[in-house]
């Protein structure tokens, strides 16, 4: 990884977290970047600014410092030329100043002033972390093109276990590498990814679903278009903001999805579908809620169409890759999945594993093709599993050309 002759500024903010502020230096400072530190107040707390100035070689820039020289405008001239904006840790607080556009501080005002690209990494406590206003605030920053890596889930400097870590160090290098030199290897393909779950009604309050938080599939739209690729997303309900750049088409049921897949179809050149389909729905679903009662209530449930096997049945010059999500005999119920659907690739999940499949941040997967090649792949967060797909999606591509 290198970020040899990239200028970046590295914002700390007030958190517990701000230690390993200065491990992510060293690695940003030995991938070859200059990295100019600034420090809220509230950061120079936890850590001392002389630490950051020892291993980045230049003055930390703080509110002091540029109160002393009565000079603000040399220091936001300084990071208006990096080429990136890092804030590791971000706190709640400094995330609620960005998101409502506050400048009174140095760091607030260089993220107003700066027109480049801005990565965060959250921290703070689990309770925060899910707090709607902080969702909000992160969600409202997405939509501005604000990069976010973690907030991870795990152990909390509180006790507690829950979202609010600081992403993996390597994470953030990863995302700020990919940011200022991500390779192009997909921009001349369209991509259409499905993601998330499908919801089948039974009347208008309730309905029949899968466990999907879309996270798998939202990763790969992420990768796809950080690598160039021109991106349609296909999404189930999710919780989730569509990524910066990917044209997002929001869908329910498992019908929409499939008319959604195939209005886009032709414009295709790569289709996975990472969503989690429910493979039945509702035969007669009320027009008015159902009242309850005291006697069982049976169901008659249809098939719904497959819509994977739909599309690797008409893939014509397309790459189609499918995902199996599996709770037992992973390799031979993808195996067959892989031949019936006609797959170039097949992305197999064991749901039951710890850390692996539905709304977890990472997962566990084989990747199957049809000559019988087996790549296990470790335990990844998602966006890293994303690019391991996509790295094969490319491979491919370049074995088999546009095929007609
Ligand atoms: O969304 P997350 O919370 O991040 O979880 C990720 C995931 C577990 C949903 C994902 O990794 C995954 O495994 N997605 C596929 C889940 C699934 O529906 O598996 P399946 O074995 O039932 O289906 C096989 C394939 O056929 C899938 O590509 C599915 O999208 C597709 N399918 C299934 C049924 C149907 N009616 N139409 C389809 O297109």
């Amino acid at each position: 990884m290198t970020l040899q002759g990239k200028q970046l500024v590295l914002g700390v903010t007030g958190s517990i977290a701000a230690y390993k502020a200065v491990e992510l230096l060293r690695a940003l400072t030995t991938a070859g970047a200059g990295v100019r530190v600034v420090m809220t107040a509230a950061a120079q707390r936890f850590v001392s600014p002389l630490t950051f100035a020892t291993l980045s070689r230049q003055d930390v820039l703080t509110d002091d410092g540029a109160r002393e020289t009565e000079a603000i405008m040399p220091h936001l001239a300084a990071a208006q030329e990096a080429d990136l904006l890092l804030v590791a840790p971000a706190t709640a607080h400094t995330i609620a100043k960005f998101a409502q556009g506050l400048a009174d501080d140095l760091l607030s005002t260089l993220f107003l002033a700066t027109t480049q690209p801005v990565v965060l990494a959250p921290a703070m406590d689990a309770a925060m972390a899910r707090h709607p206003a902080v969702q909000e605030n992160l969600a409202r920053l997405q939509r501005w093109g604000v990069h976010l890596v973690g907030p991870a889930t795990g152990a909390l400097a509180s006790g507690q276990w829950g979202p609010g870590r600081l992403a993996d160090l390597d994470e953030i290098l990863q995302a700020v590498t990919e940011l200022l030199s991500p390779s192009q290897d997909l921009r001349d393909e369209v991509v259409l990814i499905t993601a998330g779950p499908t919801r089948e009604p039974l009347d208008p309050v309730r309905y029949l679903t899968t466990r999907s938080s879309g996270k798998m599939g939202y990763a790969l739209a992420e990768e796809a278009v950080a690598r160039g690729a021109r991106t349609i997303l296909v999404s189930g309900p999710t919780a989730l903001h569509p990524p910066h750049g990917v044209e997002c088409l929001q869908v329910e049921t498992a019908l929409q999805m499939r008319e959604a897949v195939f209005s886009r179809l032709a414009e295709a050149t790569v289709v996975i579908k990472a969503a989690a389909v429910s493979d039945y729905r509702i035969a007669q679903p009320a027009d008015a809620k159902l009242p309850k009662r005291d006697t069982p209530l049976t169901l008659e449930l249809v098939p719904n169409p497959d819509i994977l096997k739909e599309v690797g049945a008409k893939k014509g010059t397309r790459i189609v890759v499918g995902f199996a999500a599996e709770t037992g005999e992973l390799v031979q119920r993808a195996s067959r999945k892989l031949t019936t659907k006609q797959l170039d690739l097949l992305v197999a999940n064991d749901v039951s594993q710890e850390g692996a499949g539905f709304a977890c941040n990472t997962n566990l997967v084989i990747i199957l093709d049809p000559a019988g090649g087996v790549e296990e792949l470790p335990l990844l967060p998602k966006r890293q599993v994303a690019r391991r797909i996509l790295d094969r999606v490319v491979g491919l591509r370049k074995k088999i050309g546009y095929r007609s």
